[in-house]
């Protein structure tokens, strides 16, 4: 099972468990944590949710062989349309109304990033190194990060991270707001998992309408530019641009995009 999830001491933890592909995400993943989530708001057990991967890494992000697919008209019926499973993964984490804290080691690219963005903590480990390389896979940013990104950090320092798609350190991911602090790697899950059992001790209901008041402004406009990002970016997964980086990535070469 890719997604591992359980339930101890008011804590649920999503566990991507895929390391053999890095922990790329498929469809069935999305929806496995996108019912994880749907699933933690109705129970009184769970009183934070902790997301999590692998040592060494976090997630490498959509699975590139389920984007190629994609792109070429398969991943089967509706798979870009707002009820596909990523789409439902998204919606998922921002109705969660429970706090949400990430604890990632390792690399964290694309959606790996760009999910950190929406939840309440981050903890980076010192190994981890994050991406959003998009524009460097023909295809544009998803998951409102057009905007988040921006927002947080101002136009210069988005454009570095969105339109070059390189790596920023931990450090780097602190400096610029997304997230809390870096941890050596060996103690980030403890780390984040104390902090989530924090909540046992705290009142579920005032926290949770504490968290919807900090969401509540900005809700429409992140769900607007994900609708908007999510038509360019399935119009983008079958451009020649995107599939001469998804070939290139499984042939283990760089991509050629002056021929374009
Ligand atoms: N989708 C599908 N397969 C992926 C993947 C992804 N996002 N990321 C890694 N894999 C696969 C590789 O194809 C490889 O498979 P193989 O063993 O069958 O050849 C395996 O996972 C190991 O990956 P590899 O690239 O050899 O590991 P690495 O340690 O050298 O590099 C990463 C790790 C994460 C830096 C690198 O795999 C990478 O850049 N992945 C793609 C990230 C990306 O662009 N994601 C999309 C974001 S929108």
């Amino acid at each position: 099972m890719a997604i591992k999830t359980a339930t101890l001491d008011g804590v649920l933890t999503i566990e991507i468990a895929r390391p053999e592909k890095k922990n790329a995400l498929t469809q069935a993943m999305y929806q496995a944590m996108a019912d994880a989530l749907n699933g933690a708001r109705d129970d009184k057990a769970v009183r934070a949710v902790l997301i999590t991967g692998q040592p060494g890494i976090f997630t490498s992000g959509n699975d590139i062989e389920d984007f190629m697919q994609r792109g070429t008209g398969g991943g089967g019926a509706g798979s870009d349309r707002m009820d596909s499973p990523v789409f439902r993964f998204m919606k998922a984490l921002l109705d969660c109304d429970k706090p949400v804290v990430a604890a990632v080691t390792g690399a964290a690219i694309g959606i790996g990033t760009t999910l950190l963005l929406h939840c309440d903590f981050v903890f980076v480990a010192d190994d981890a190194r994050l991406a959003m390389p998009f524009v460097a896979l023909g295809l544009v940013p998803e998951f409102a990060s057009s905007l988040v990104v921006p927002q947080l950090m101002g136009h210069r320092r988005a454009a570095e991270k969105l339109l070059t798609g390189d790596p920023f350190s931990p450090e780097q991911a602190v400096e610029c707001g997304i997230a809390n602090a870096v941890l050596p790697a060996g103690e980030v899950v403890n780390h984040a998992r104390r902090v989530a059992q924090r909540f046992n001790s705290l009142p579920p209901g005032a926290v949770r309408e504490a968290k919807q008041l900090m969401r509540a402004p900005q809700r429409e406009l992140v769900l607007q530019t994900i609708r908007t990002e999510g038509e360019l970016f399935a119009a983008r997964l079958k451009s020649p641009e995107a599939m001469e980086a998804f070939q290139s990535f499984f042939q283990k070469r760089k991509p050629d995009f002056l021929k374009f």
